[in-house]
């Protein structure tokens, strides 16, 4: 089982990527005073660490089991939008010989939305704690990489696997990384993701299988993996 110990800017920062973590209290919180105040006071000075670890950790270890049929040891796995990173440490842990790259932003936006963000400019990761939590976790630097998906380089390298847990297609356009994503990966790869419109991907796509769906969120999304560009 993941028992990962967030300190308190990590425990804020998992709040903020995974608002399901709030607790009732939380959640009143920021109905009734606004998303500027509980992202900058009350999710900072009103949580309950050791609560959302452990919380995360659940959250984590359940979102390993929807993709577990698509690991393998030594797998070159690529995830973009991370988060703190607790699925990646997670299949860290559990398979042998993998690498990781993270493309993540390295900021937090003032007034989260969870919205969908056309120009893509919302942001809420800080790359130095999602460093961290990995290193607190004993895996080995070679093991993982980080990028800044804003400086411009993106590594270039094949991927056997790529996923992104409500980022790509959820808060943003998929099409943003559609280059990137052709050169990166190849007959074999698969990618998941979670989206709205998955029909949408059948004209993008070979095969496109819904492995979660999600009936109880506002955006009532469905997770995709989807192989072979059409
Ligand atoms: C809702 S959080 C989900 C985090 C994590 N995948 C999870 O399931 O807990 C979305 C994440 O996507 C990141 N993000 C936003 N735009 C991005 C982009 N263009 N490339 C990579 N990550 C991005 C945000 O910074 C944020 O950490």
């Amino acid at each position: 089982m993941l028992n990962l110990k967030l300190n308190r800017k990590m425990a804020q920062l998992a709040l903020l990527q995974r608002i399901e973590l709030a607790n009732p209290l939380l959640t009143k919180l920021r109905k009734v005073f606004g998303r500027y105040l509980f992202s900058k006071i009350f999710s900072k000075y009103f949580i309950n660490v050791k609560e959302i670890s452990k919380n995360y950790s659940v959250c984590m270890e359940k979102e390993l089991i929807t993709i577990l049929p698509f690991l393998r040891h030594g797998q070159k796995i690529l995830s973009i939008g991370s988060g703190l990173g607790g699925l990646e440490i997670g299949i860290l842990n559990k398979f042998n010989e993998t690498n990781i790259t993270f493309l993540e932003k390295n900021y937090v936006s003032k007034k989260i939305k969870y919205g969908w963000d056309n120009d893509n400019k919302e942001g809420y990761n800080d790359l130095s704690l999602l460093k961290n939590l990995i290193e607190m976790n004993k895996i080995s630097s070679d093991q993982f990489s980080i990028f800044d998906c804003d400086n411009g380089n993106l590594p270039i390298k094949k991927y056997n696997l790529v996923i992104s847990l409500y980022s790509l297609d959820y808060h943003y356009d998929f099409n943003i990384y559609l280059d990137y994503l052709k050169k990166s990966t190849d007959e074999n790869s698969f990618i998941i993701f979670d989206t709205i419109r998955h029909d949408y991907f059948k004209k993008i796509f070979n095969q496109v299988r819904i492995i979660k769906v999600d009936q109880n969120t506002v955006h009532k999304s469905k997770r995709i993996v989807c192989s072979i560009f059409k």
